[in-house]
């Protein structure tokens, strides 16, 4: 299939760019956001080694650099999704469920079926293919209970090249047999592939216990130890989603203080946990995340769509004790694997709390803050020397819609707004991993899709 040229070790992309220089929950929203109307991006190596005005870098271009203009696009950084579940594409979009019966109509009859090794690559292929095409270039993963679940997500992404955090759920009791594992049985299959694949190339390994309802405590106190066997290591889960849920989990663990106490307990919460949701809180929970150094994962379109409540962004966010807070498409509870129209919906959930969330905030959520949940913020979401090349460009023209409200815009942060209301994966021009071009929406078809034609290494 490979159809779009490789680019060469060297090259650089100019056009319209925002980026953040500060965190515009703390700083002023429109001082935060860094626009630069005619932007140079070196790219060498998979890395932006520069980034400033066209007329002010032109000069210092080496030699016979080539330069691809995108002339109505905007350049971001690649977005951030810090909580999706990629087994779940087949049944997005499922009617009619709360959490609890959904998991039992439609999730867990749907994860059965990664115990076919085949299954799951043509499914891990097609979810990391749209994700590329919503401009998400990073993502916090669930795959199934089956490590052939967990081989097939890596190896599909180890040839894209993207940075991607995954892991093998762990989920010992309240599902199918078909689907549950042992404590020293899921144990031994993770850290197997921990050593196959965390740190290997751009991969990186999360510890996953499914939620506190499906791990016994021994799992969860193994989950802990699993954390502990090599640096770096993730652990993700799910957190006070669904009122229902969290009543649950009361009764399964009578002896722990909270929701959030049942992990602190097996020493999962820590710097590098994401914790998704966090809808049913209270200022405890926000102030231990803060301290802990967790992150929680708010997936608006997930909540919405399966009646679990209102995220209260802004509170997490206070300025007193901000705990890090990326976006999760949630799918397949969530309706759409763009960030665009998460951040949609986050501003509508956001206003049924009586907050405004600014474009500006918007769009450091899908990026720099997204990385910044993730500890890999010194790598990834934002444009700047030393960063990885993984970069999207969007089209505020995608539709004839958004081209006359377009046309109405006088800043970049009305633009932004309009991209983020409007915007889904049409306004997705294209998307580079590590330099390299892998989704061109306007290339003719099946061409706009392609390997990297040579892997950089990264550490
Ligand atoms: N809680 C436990 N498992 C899941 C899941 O797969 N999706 C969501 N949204 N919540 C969960
Ligand atoms: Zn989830």
């Amino acid at each position: 299939m490979p159809s779009l040229p490789p680019a060469p070790a060297r090259h650089a992309l100019r056009g319209r760019a925002v980026t953040f220089g500060t965190n515009p929950f703390l700083d002023d929203p429109a001082r935060a956001l860094v626009h630069e109307p005619d932007a140079l991006i070196l790219i060498e190596d998979g890395h932006i080694t520069r980034f400033g005005a066209f007329d002010a870098l032109r000069d210092t271009l080496p030699p016979d650099t080539p330069v691809t203009t995108w002339h109505h696009g905007i350049i971001s950084a690649g977005f951030v999704d810090t909580h999706v579940h990629y087994p779940q594409l087949p049944m997005i979009a499922a009617y009619g469920e709360q959490l609890l019966e959904w998991l039992e109509r439609y999730t867990f009859p749907t994860e059965a079926r990664f115990a076919d090794p085949d299954y799951a690559a043509g499914v891990a292929r097609r979810f990391l293919r749209e994700l590329l095409r919503a401009g998400t270039t990073s993502a916090a993963v669930y795959c199934t209970v089956h490590p052939q679940s967990v081989d097939a997500f890596f190896t599909e992404s180890a040839r894209l090249n993207t940075r991607m955090v995954a892991g093998k759920v762990l989920m010992d009791r309240n599902a199918p047999a078909n689907l549950r594992d042992t404590p020293q049985g899921g144990y031994d299959d993770s850290l197997a592939l921990i050593e196959r694949w965390h740190q290997h190339g751009r991969q990186l390994y999360a510890v996953t216990p499914r939620f506190a309802a499906t791990s016994t405590e021994e799992q969860l106190d193994l989950a802990g130890s699993l954390l502990r066997q090599r640096e770096g290591l993730f652990m993700q889960t799910h957190l006070s989603e669904n009122l229902a849920e969290v009543e649950w989990i009361s009764h399964l663990f009578p002896r722990r203080a909270s929701y959030l106490d049942v992990y602190a307990h097996a020493g999962l919460v820590g710097p590098r946990s994401v914790l998704g949701h966090g809808v049913h809180v209270d200022e405890d929970i926000f102030h231990t995340c803060h301290a802990a150094g967790c992150a929680l994962a708010h997936c608006p379109t997930s909540n919405l769509f399966l009646g679990s409540g209102a995220f209260r962004l802004f509170d997490a966010l206070d300025p007193r004790r901000p705990v890090r807070v990326g976006l999760g498409t949630d799918v397949g509870a969530g309706t759409s694997l763009s960030q665009l129209q998460t951040l949609n919906e986050a501003y509508k959930v956001a206003q049924s709390t009586g907050r405004r969330l600014h474009p500006a905030q918007a769009f450091w959520l899908a990026t720099a803050g997204g990385a910044r949940a993730l500890y890999l913020d010194d790598r990834i979401g934002t444009i700047a020397p030393g960063m990885e090349a993984d970069l999207c460009v969007l089209d505020p023209h995608a539709t004839p819609l958004m081209a006359q409200r377009a046309e109405q815009c006088e800043t970049i942060e009305d633009l932004l707004f309009v991209l983020m209301m409007l915007g889904d994966d049409r306004s997705v021009r294209a998307t580079y991993v590590a330099g390299q071009l892998v989704h061109d929406r306007d290339a003719p078809e099946a061409a706009g899709e392609r390997d990297p034609g040579h892997i950089t290494s990264f550490t």
